[in-house]
Formats: structure tokens, C-alpha cells, sequence
């Protein structure tokens, strides 16, 4: 693209802005701004005429009719593993790790899955992960074919991390990276920021496009020659969870449902977590913040909470089904952020509030465009330790406490 190109283009979308400091940048600069220009998927803002309806447009909310709960599982517990362990077996399940995010709450500057949560040892997130997945691997006898997406601002930082700890042990013919697409950042008048004079401000576009990156990158096309039906598809930051479970793959085939998503007993009805449900009597995930106080305190005729099942962004799809939807008809959310940017006179600007908008798909919309959804209940401190925050709830320090409790050394 060039400069003049460029230009008519950008005054097409009000975004004439971005060339400001056009004439103070070096040739290699120049390109590097026109080709971001050139990438950019302008569409999106037209979005901002709708601010967060992708939320508002819910349908009518029920609590689920039936989850697979732990105590059913119990019941079940030797069919489920024989039907899972037999697709793990015949190589019908791939492991897809959401390793995009920015994890701003966290507060680490590297990946998150980079974080030491070790005391007396190095133990880090993705250590953790593998190691999981591991005794998976031992039992089953297979290896698990395991995709991880990263965005652009932290590949070049997770892949070296594997390379240099030797993939913590998993065979590296059985890894593959693929990074997820960006999404401008804009003010509260729909203005793109730059965050540099020579750089758009981009971030990732949200965890729910892992499967239009999935086959933008290739790598759908080699999971189909290898026989792959299932993919299952999880958070970085939970460090207990069980990873191509056979229980749970082998509950969800007998279930007959489309998916499956791993959840837990709320803590409290207050928790803010997401919420399986029925929308429109179809599956669906209520946000925390989604629920009215009412909701989040109903109770059934057996005393337990009506919406008491919280996602642990752990997920079992099929492939055939994820390609009928159509992933761009995921709503998109506009998500009011502290964006640092460069001003008008070429200040690099650093703001204390909210100061605009970001774009993002999630995983979580994925699931009402299935026509089922198995929920299934596994034991929270046995499967539930998310490294979100530094402190308090959800923290290293949660996190850490409930690896002991597993036994596993710190
Ligand atoms: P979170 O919603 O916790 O976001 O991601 P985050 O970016 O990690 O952390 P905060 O909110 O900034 O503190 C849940 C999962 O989705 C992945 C994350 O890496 C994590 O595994 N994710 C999130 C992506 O892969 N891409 C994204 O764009 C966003």
C-alpha cells in the first residue's frame, strides 16, 4: 500500500490521524505503518454503534435442565474412561491452549504461562499444564497432538520459553503455535491510537477467535489428516486442571452432546465467574455481572442455586460442528480499557482511567451456537486453581495453596 492509497483509505474510515507523523518516521518505519494499515480489519468499527449490545441482546434466561454432576460422573465414572480412553487411544482428541491474553490483572510483564509459581523450586504455568497433560500421555500410551495460540505480542516470548525448557518434556513433533489475529484500539469517538508514531495500538481480539485463527494458520487442515474429531480447548492460568480427561471426553460422547465445558459449584452466588444456563432453551454462559442480584440467589426445589454451575474455560468441541458455525457471527464486545497512547504532539500518554475501547470475541458466545452443551462438574479444589489476580482471590497465592493440597511440591 502506499502513502496516497493510504490516505484515501483512511479518510474512508475518519482515521486520516494515523499518518500524522508520517513524514518524521524512517523508510522502514513508513512501510511498517502502511502494511499495519493495510492488515487492519476497519469493519469492526461499525460496531461502536452498538456499545457492549452484544451482551443486551441475551434471550431468555433458564437455569440448565441436566449436567453431568459429580456425583453422576461417580456413578458412571468406568464407562465414561473406557469411551475416553479409547479416542484418546484411536488419536481423536487434540488439546488447544489459549495462551493469547495479555493477563493485565496479573500485572507479570512476560506470558503468563512464563510465571514461576514455585516456592522452593521453579514451577512455571506452562510447566504445570504440560505435566497435566503428561499423565494423560502416559496412560493413554499417545502422545496428544497440542496446539497453543499466542497473539503477536507474546510469540516470540512463548516459543523461545519451550524451546529453552525442551517443551517441559512433551514431544515438540506434537506442538504447534499458531497466533491469534489483533484488533485496533480506539477512543471513545471511535478514533484509532497509535502507540508509537510509527505503530497502531493493537491487542489480542479476545480468546473467542481461536478457531478462525486455528484455520487462518493451516493447522485445521493437518488436525483433519491426522483423524482429529474433538478438540479440547483450555485456559492458561488454571494450573490444576485435568487436560484431555478421559472421564470427561468419555461423558460427553456418551452424552451425545455437540460439547461439553468443564464447570464447578459456585463458591458463592456472588462469584464472578460465568454461569452456565439456557438461553432461548438452547446452552449458554451468563457473566457474572449479567445476573441480576435475583438470579444469583434463586434457588431450585432441591435448595441448590439455579445458576450454580461457573465455567473453568475448559471446553470439549467437535470439529465438524465448529466448522457448520459460523465463527464471525460471534458478537463482538466493546470493552472499556486503559489504552496508553501517543497525542496529538507525539506524547506517550500513559492514562489513570478508562480512556476507550477494545474489541473482543469470547469463547463463552461459542457455546449457545451449539445446539448442546454437556455440563460437566468436577471437583473444584481437585480441578479449579486460577492464576488470575496477584493477591486475594484467584491469585498465586490461592493457586499455590491448592497445589499442596494436591500434592504437588511448590
Ligand atoms: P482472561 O479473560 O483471563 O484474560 O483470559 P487475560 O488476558 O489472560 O487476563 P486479564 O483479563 O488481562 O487479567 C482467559 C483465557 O483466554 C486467553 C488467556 O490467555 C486465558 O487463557 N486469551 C484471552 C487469549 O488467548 N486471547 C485473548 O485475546 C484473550
Amino acid at each position: 500500500m502506499t502513502f496516497e492509497n493510504a490516505k484515501c483509505f483512511l479518510e474512508k474510515y475518519n482515521q486520516k490521524h494515523l499518518l500524522d507523523f508520517y513524514n518524521e518516521l524512517s523508510t522502514s518505519e513508513q512501510s511498517e505503518l502502511l502494511a499495519q494499515i493495510e492488515k487492519l480489519d476497519f469493519s469492526i468499527l461499525k460496531s461502536l454503534n452498538t456499545e457492549n449490545k452484544a451482551s443486551d441482546k441475551k434471550g431468555k434466561i433458564e437455569p440448565l435442565i441436566t449436567a453431568a454432576t459429580i456425583n453422576d460422573i461417580a456413578k458412571n465414572s468406568k464407562e465414561y474412561y473406557e469411551i475416553g480412553i479409547n479416542a484418546l487411544k484411536s488419536n481423536k482428541i487434540a488439546a488447544v491452549l489459549l495462551a493469547g491474553g495479555q493477563g493485565t490483572r496479573l500485572g507479570f510483564d512476560k506470558p503468563k504461562g512464563m510465571f514461576n509459581i514455585g516456592i522452593t523450586k521453579n514451577l512455571y504455568i506452562f510447566e504445570c499444564l504440560i505435566n497435566n497433560l503428561m499423565k494423560i500421555v502416559k496412560t493413554s500410551g499417545n502422545w496428544i497432538p497440542l496446539l497453543i495460540m499466542t497473539s503477536e505480542k507474546n510469540n516470540d516470548d512463548t516459543v523461545n520459553f519451550f524451546k529453552e525448557n525442551n517443551f517441559f518434556g512433551y514431544n515438540n513433533n506434537y506442538i504447534d503455535f499458531f497466533v491469534q489475529d489483533m484488533a485496533p484500539s480506539v477512543d471513545f469517538n471511535g478514533k484509532i491510537y497509535l502507540e508509537s508514531k510509527s505503530r497502531i495500538s493493537l491487542s489480542p481480539n479476545g480468546n473467542g477467535g481461536w478457531f478462525s485463527s486455528i484455520i487462518k494458520s493451516g493447522l485445521l487442515e493437518k488436525l483433519k489428516t491426522q483423524g482429529i474429531e474433538w478438540l479440547n480447548v483450555f485456559a492458561v492460568d488454571n494450573v490444576l486442571q485435568k487436560i484431555a480427561d478421559p472421564q470427561f471426553i468419555g461423558a460427553v460422547i456418551k452424552s451425545g452432546s455437540q460439547s461439553g465445558s468443564k464447570v464447578v459449584a459456585k463458591a458463592n452466588p456472588d462469584e464472578r465467574v460465568g454461569a452456565m444456563c439456557l438461553e432461548d432453551g438452547k446452552p449458554s454462559i451468563i457473566e457474572y455481572f449479567e445476573l441480576t442480584n435475583e438470579m444469583a440467589h434463586q434457588r431450585l426445589e432441591d435448595g441448590e442455586l439455579a445458576y450454580k454451575f461457573g465455567v473453568t474455560l475448559n471446553y470439549l468441541f467437535r470439529i465438524d460442528k465448529l466448522e457448520e458455525i459460523n465463527n464471525s457471527r460471534l458478537p463482538l464486545h466493546i470493552v472499556r480499557k486503559k489504552i496508553p497512547y501517543i497525542d496529538k504532539n507525539g506524547n506517550f500518554i500513559t492514562p489513570k482511567e478508562p480512556n476507550g475501547y477494545k474489541f473482543e470475541k469470547l469463547i463463552l458466545d461459542m457455546i449457545h451456537m451449539h445446539e448442546s452443551c454437556l455440563p460437566y462438574e468436577v471437583i473444584r479444589n481437585k480441578e479449579f486453581a486460577p492464576v488470575k489476580n496477584a493477591t486475594g482471590v484467584d491469585s498465586i497465592d490461592t493457586a499455590r495453596e491448592l497445589l499442596k493440597e494436591n500434592g504437588i511440591i511448590v
